[in-house]
């Protein structure tokens, strides 16, 4: 029988139901008329009638915004849906309870309209950018637009993400199923960020990862929202305190993201201030900002007032009023966002188009000396990011520990922090501006990526951190981020990608699958694809090290011989390597390289030998580095063997510690098989 507190709390909700309904309506209402407001303010809507030029007609200048805005919100509400079911309600050994389940099948109805949205933004696109009727594009056309040009296979991924979580909630029961279906929905509000103006602007790196980064931070913090009030409106309510709880933190860092990402994508698309209040654009995206402070302020209220009072007789009703209000004023904003995107972004100052800048994101460099490669940073948002992530939880775990009066290796630390310096130097600093012209000063940020900063991240030791600094989840049998790792660990997939036959191939074999193949230039002449590039040599770098001389508890303990050989093995891989690079006959990636011409380097065919040197000369040292640790943890291992052998035996134990165990172990499995016969 629930305790009487409950009891008064379903009461306060009564019509829940009814109450949802009206939050609903009212949401979609004030989204859609602020939509239509800041378009036709915005002249969105107003027919450009060029002569000479199609016109696609006034179905498609509607249509295509109202879908557009619809996809936002079904994929908004998607997420929320399985946040709340994979991590906001508490689940019992990874398995969700009942009310968690329904919320998977909930969101597999939204992302059913998800994938229809996103169908209908495509067909009307499609009809706008050929000036023709939505009915006269649905051919041949429309399959090439989906399959060739860069937003069309956006859309088509949205279709194909959403299509498969319509599908696969229909019948995903587990916490791993149902994060498994929020991953592939996160995944799916993406790529429209990445291929509408953030694709066109300058400053690519801050245009394209702030939108993705706004919109993922959207997606979060308004279907989050949108899924527990919800939950909280029901009369059956299991757990709603807790997971307000956990969405208002969600909701804290969502909150962070959304400011990040919705200013780094303002200062790459207005040239200056007076832009936001002189164009519609810049009017429209003040709005948005005001509307975003009041929101930031209703969250900080729930946080102090309604959050913590959930629990009392009248606090859910609260709580669910003040979020009704909440979840109308960001349609609104969702509203104006549709419209934002649909209304063009103020022209550049001086109205010439560089051809370099616009391919590589910033001009030409000058002739590289000490002080450009200190001055001429990169603002790449997404590294920026990455490294204060790192950084910042690092540094909270250790506070934790000491703390708690636990100690914590210095050395440690320090290796943490190298090797966040050295990812920072390489990707932020004059070295990237540089690495995007010059292949030898690619090269050396490569090898720096892949060879040097995975060392020094390994030997920080962050997850055996992450293992000892993270709480045990409160509740028994639920998940929380300890157990979750834990659960990763263990998992097929972590067994499978740290076994040496896997990491050693990928991390030796992709420098050659990548320069020696049409790839590299397809990756470098795309930001994106520049982007996947860097955090692939990290990742392949920083699990093969883990493997080698990582001190985390991995999935399983290779011997220190088949290490040795192993690294031989890639030191003489990865020479060969700089060796081919230094002795090809033509320069490598001219569809990259052949699109500008940098007036002060020797040449490309020069740049590339002198790129190969460098390849086979940082490989060596790291290696030489690892190698070096490897004896000194070997010859660690073998004293701590032999000190515990000695141990064993003066307590009466036979030379053979591991025969004893091995032993013991056998004698009380045949004891307990004696017993149960
Ligand atoms: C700090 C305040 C904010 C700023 C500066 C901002 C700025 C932007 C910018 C520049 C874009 C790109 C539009 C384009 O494609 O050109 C954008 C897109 C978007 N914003 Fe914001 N935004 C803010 C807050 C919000 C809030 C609070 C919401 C919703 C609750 C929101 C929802 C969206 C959505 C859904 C898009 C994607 C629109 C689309 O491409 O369909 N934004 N925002």
């Amino acid at each position: 029988m629930a305790p009487p507190h409950k009891r008064d709390n379903s009461a306060a909700v009564r019509g829940g139901t009814d109450t949802a309904i009206v939050i609903g309506v009212a949401a979609a209402a004030a989204g859609l008329i602020a939509l239509i407001i800041s378009l036709v303010a915005g002249g969105a809507v107003t027919a450009q009638v060029i002569p000479g030029l199609p016109d696609a007609g006034s179905l498609t200048r509607w249509g295509l915004p109202i879908a557009k805005t619809t996809m936002d919100f079904a994929g908004a509400l998607t997420v929320g849906l399985l946040l709340l079911a994979a991590f906001l309600l508490p689940a019992d050994k990874g398995v969700l309870g009942s009310a968690a389940v329904g919320y998977v099948r909930a969101a597999s109805w939204s992302a059913l309209v998800w994938a229809a949205a996103a169908a209908a933004t495509l067909v009307f696109q499609l009809s706008d950018l050929l000036g023709l009727p939505p009915g006269e594009v649905l051919g041949d056309q429309l399959t090439s637009y989906a399959g060739s040009v860069r937003q069309g296979i956006g859309l088509m991924f949205v279709i194909l993400l959403a299509t498969a979580v319509a599908l696969f909630g229909r019948t995903a029961a587990s916490g791993a199923g149902a994060i498994g279906l929020l991953a592939a929905a996160l995944a799916g509000v993406v790529p429209p960020a990445l291929t509408g103006h953030s694709a066109s602007s300058g400053a690519h790196e801050l245009a394209v990862t702030g939108l993705a980064l706004h919109v993922l931070a959207i997606s979060v913090w308004v279907g989050g929202l949108a899924a527990v009030t919800f939950h909280g409106l029901r009369a059956k309510a299991d757990h709603a305190a807790v997971a307000a709880r956990r969405f208002s933190t969600a909701a804290v860092w969502a909150w962070a993201g959304v400011a990040i990402g919705g200013a780094a994508s303002a200062i790459s698309r207005l040239y200056q201030p007076a832009d936001l209040f002189t164009t519609s654009y810049g009017l429209i995206m003040v709005a948005k900002t005001v509307l975003f402070v009041a929101l930031g302020a209703i969250g900080w209220w729930h946080r102090r007032a309604t959050v913590p009072r959930l629990e009392e007789s009248g606090g859910r009703r609260l709580f669910v009023r003040l979020a009704g209000v909440e979840i109308v004023l960001m349609s609104v904003t969702m509203g104006l966002a549709g419209a934002l995107s649909r209304t063009a972004p103020p022209p550049p100052l001086d109205g010439t188009v560089d051809p370099v800048a616009e391919l590589l994101g910033f001009p030409m460099p000058p002739p590289m000396t000490a002080q450009t490669l200190l001055t001429l940073w990169r603002p790449d948002l997404f590294f920026i990011l990455a490294v204060a992530l790192l950084g910042g939880l690092y540094a909270a775990g250790v506070v934790r520990l000491i703390r708690r009066g636990d100690r914590w290796p210095w050395i440690r630390v320090a290796a943490w922090a190298a090797g966040l310096v050295s990812m920072a130097a390489v990707l932020l600093s004059g070295v990237s501006t540089y690495a995007m012209v010059l292949f030898s000063t690619h090269m050396v940020q490569h090898m720096i990526l892949s060879m040097l900063t995975p060392i020094l991240l390994v030997l920080g030791a962050p997850v055996t951190l992450a293992l000892r600094a993270l709480k045990p989840a409160k509740r028994r049998g639920d998940r929380g981020p300890r157990e979750w790792l834990n659960a990763f660990l263990q998992s097929r997939f972590s067994r499978v990608v740290t076994h040496p036959a896997v990491a050693t191939p990928l991390f030796v074999l992709s420098p050659y699958a990548v320069y020696f193949t049409p790839l590299f230039a397809a990756l470098m002449n795309d930001h994106l694809g520049h982007l996947v590039m860097s955090v692939h040599f990290l990742l392949s770098g920083f699990l093969f090290y883990w493997i080698m001389v990582g001190v985390d508890p991995a999935p399983r303990k290779i011997p220190y011989l088949l290490r040795i050989v192993l690294l031989l093995v890639v030191m003489g891989v990865h020479a060969f390597f700089g060796i081919t690079i230094m002795m090809q006959s033509a320069p490598l990636a001219m569809e990259y390289y052949g699109q500008f011409d940098v007036p002060w380097s020797d040449g490309v065919a020069e740049d590339q030998y002198a790129g190969g040197g460098v390849a086979w000369a940082i490989g060596e040292l790291p290696t030489l580095l690892v190698m070096i640790t490897l004896l000194y943890q070997w010859f660690g291992d073998e004293e701590r063997t032999e000190r515990r052998r000695e141990r064993h035996s003066r307590r009466g134990g036979s030379d053979d510690a591991d025969m004893d165990d091995y032993n013991a172990y056998l004698q009380e499995l045949d004891r307990r098989s004696r017993q149960q016969n």
